[in-house]
């Protein structure tokens, strides 16, 4: 890469931040545009051609506009459906997001694990094969939450989020009998990028303890290893900190930048 490689990260709001700061902490010398097209979210509400005809166009206009080395769709509602539409058309790599039922199914040693996504990321038939494929004899279990990426996005945004709604949405992904610990869900998937934005709240409002699996850092280092190795100051490149900006397709103005910095790696994004 002759310089400075710019990545952009698309989500339909704040989520893919989860995943942009992963990517950030292991290429803190690329430069970043952050996308979020909260004009048409949640993505999770909308049919499936209606999530292929918006987010292909407009991934079309962003790279036009910003020429990235790499792109990265931070949205598993979208990943699930868009992927090979956009390598069909355009030449640049893409990195998608995609429910982590593998590394999931390979560590339970319950075999009950739970996958906790929109409503339309747990009806994808891209899921449904990745459990035929990778299930291992676990039984898995889909749920599709309404609310939660609605509920991630307002606490970032500094709203007060009810335990209790929360709760709500979490409780079908614990399933067994919970007095019995090898008989009783011990994994759950974050299949939408929103969620580890709660994730402490998760922990806490738990029935009991599970492992939660989040996949930003493995898709961080799918990013690097796809860059290739940073290129150092003497060789032209910059070594850190090389700017961010982010974009909100409503056109809202940037009153979070100072919040949203520590995804950003410290950076304001302009
Ligand atoms: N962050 C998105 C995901 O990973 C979904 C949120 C939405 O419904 O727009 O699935």
């Amino acid at each position: 890469m002759a310089s400075t490689p710019t990545i952009l990260v698309f989500d339909s709001g704040l989520g893919g931040l989860t995943v942009l700061r992963e990517i950030v902490a292991a290429r803190p010398d690329a430069h970043y545009v952050y996308v979020a097209d909260d004009a048409f979210f949640p993505y999770g509400h909308h049919s499936e051609e209606a999530i292929v005809a918006r987010v292909v166009p407009l991934i079309g206009e962003l790279i036009a506009s910003h020429a990235p080395d790499l792109v990265v769709i931070a949205c598993n509602t979208a990943s699930t459906l868009v992927m090979s539409h956009l390598r069909d058309a355009y030449t640049v790599p893409f990195v998608g997001t995609v429910p982590a039922i593998k590394p999931a199914c390979a560590q339970s040693k319950t075999r009950r694990v739970s996958v906790l996504g929109t409503r339309g990321t747990v009806k994808r038939e891209y899921t449904k094969a990745l459990i035929r494929d990778f299930a291992l004899g676990c039984e898995v279990t889909l749920v599709g939450s309404p609310e939660l990426a609605s509920l991630a996005e307002s606490a970032l945004s500094g709203n007060v989020v009810s335990d209790r709604d929360v709760a709500a949405e979490l409780a079908p992904c614990f399933v067994g009998d919970g007095d019995d610990a090898t008989a009783r869900t011990d994994t759950i998937v974050l299949a939408c990028t929103h969620y580890p934005l709660l994730l402490d709240r998760f922990v806490r409002l738990a029935p009991w303890p599970v492992d939660w699996i989040d996949p930003a850092p493995a898709i961080a280092r799918r990013v690097s290893d796809l860059l290739g190795p940073p290129l150092g100051k003497e060789h032209g490149g910059e070594a850190d900190h090389a700017g961010a900006a982010m974009l909100f397709t409503s056109g809202r103005p940037h009153t979070l930048s100072r919040a949203l910095m520590p995804f950003f790696g410290g950076r304001v994004p302009a």
